[in-house]
């Protein structure tokens, strides 16, 4: 039982969903957990609370000043109570006042004064989930580490198709169990590099590349979420930085080279996803190089292997690297394994097909000494899921 002795508080806010958390609520019982349950005023006008009373085996929670219900859990204690939140489903309505620090009702009021994780499962029609203000409230809630669990895309109850339907009960599930689940990489310190670099010519002009760091910013996120200790050393991206991580901004690869190589012998991991400029300018001017008619050569000069310094290391992090290649992918990335002395090293195709630089999604074909495992086509943060999970595995078989 994977929940045995979770206290899970399920909130229902208002909407069509509000019948599917009635499977939730046997899910999560059926996997040993204690589930409470509490309903706004608007989630009782599409389901009534003795629905979940029956199911639950406990009052329903609905109103703040309604001490009768329940005299020994006024809403402080149900907060302290539980182990995690899931509000299933999570409105436009109630995310925007979630995001805006709102405790005008009871479901409001718990999740301020909760200290435990909070998970949402949003459901609403695919027009309001695309708005604008939605959009902001969902990224903001993230940043503070709120969890978001979808919406699916599909069919809706208006007849609309598109994202905004809640997940189903058993997906909602299966994540509350994966929450509760001892992480794989808990107790071991990673230390990541992402982005571009920029090498500058003069002060308003710089070489780089087109890296996202979308990739290595999903890779944090789901170190993570898998227990490690996370340092990301940055490139400059346009992402937020992930909660709950040591973050080093950097522009050049010689800063990143700064900030990685006095961590690295301290990290139990080291992924190095960044897209690091291989050559600098070797002489960048210190003023503005002005316009003339003259053709102008620069110089690049190497930039050291940031990867292949840690991997060199006496004291050295088990080593993963990023390889992008345009042609003969396996041998191409099989020979930058054994050339940087790496343990791990995830290639994608570039080039021809969707996915790696900037793109959303990516697919990855992985390689060790004595072995290899394809990842295909998805998010970003899926394929990001999946690598750090087979990474631990690789990890933990390498040290064992
Ligand atoms: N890398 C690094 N420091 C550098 C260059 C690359 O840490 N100065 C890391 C990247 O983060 C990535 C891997 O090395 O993990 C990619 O190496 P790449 O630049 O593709 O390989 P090269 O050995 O430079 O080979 P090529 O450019 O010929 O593909």
């Amino acid at each position: 039982m994977k929940l045995e002795n979770r206290k899970i508080l399920l909130g229902i806010t208002g909407g069509i969903a509000a019948y599917k958390s009635a499977e939730l609520v046997r899910q999560l019982q059926k996997s040993g957990a204690e589930v409470r349950v509490v309903m706004t005023q608007s989630a009782q006008e599409f389901v009534q609370p003795l629905t979940y009373q029956a199911l639950s085996g406990h009052p329903v929670y609905t109103d703040i000043f309604d001490g009768e219900v329940d005299s020994a859990m006024d809403h402080i204690e149900l907060a302290r109570w539980c182990d995690l939140m899931v509000v299933a489903p999570a409105s436009a309505d109630f995310l925007a006042k979630l995001n805006a620090g709102y405790a005008d009702n009871l479901l409001l009021t718990l999740c301020l004064a909760n200290k435990h994780p909070l998970a949402v499962a949003p459901a609403m029609n695919q027009q309001m989930y695309a708005n604008a203000a939605t959009r902001e409230n969902i990224t903001r809630l993230k940043s503070r580490a709120v969890l978001v669990w979808g919406p699916a895309h599909g069919e809706q109850a208006c007849g609309d198709i598109g994202p905004g339907r809640m997940l189903e009960a058993q997906q909602i599930a299966h994540r509350v169990e994966r929450l509760f689940e001892p992480g794989k990489l808990d107790g071991l310190s990673l230390l990541l590099t992402a982005g571009p670099t920029r090498e500058a010519i003069d002060p308003v002009r710089y070489i780089s590349n087109h890296s996202s760091g979308k990739m290595g910013y999903a890779l944090a996120d789901a170190a993570i979420a898998a227990g490690a200790d996370v340092t990301l050393v940055s490139g400059p991206v346009a992402l937020d930085s992930p909660p709950g991580l040591e973050l080093v901004r950097v522009e050049s690869a010689e800063e990143m080279y700064q900030a990685v190589m006095p961590r690295a012998p301290k990290a139990d991991l080291f992924i190095a996803c960044a897209a690091v400029s291989d050559y600098r300018v070797e002489q960048s001017q210190p003023h503005k190089i002005k316009k003339s008619s003259e053709s102008i050569t620069l110089t690049l000069t190497p930039n050291q292997d940031i990867l292949a310094a840690v991997s060199a290391l006496e004291n050295r992090p088990f080593c993963v690297g990023f390889a992008a290649e345009t042609q003969d992918l396996e041998n191409n990335a099989r020979a930058k394994l054994e050339r940087k002395k790496l343990d791990l090293i995830a290639a994608n195709q570039v080039g021809d097909v969707s996915g790696g630089f900037n793109a959303d999604q990516n697919q990855l074909e992985v390689f060790w000494s004595d072995g290899q495992q394809s990842l295909s086509m998805a998010s970003k943060a899926d394929i990001a899921i999946q690598l750090i999970d087979l990474i631990a595995s690789r990890y933990t078989d390498a040290r064992s």
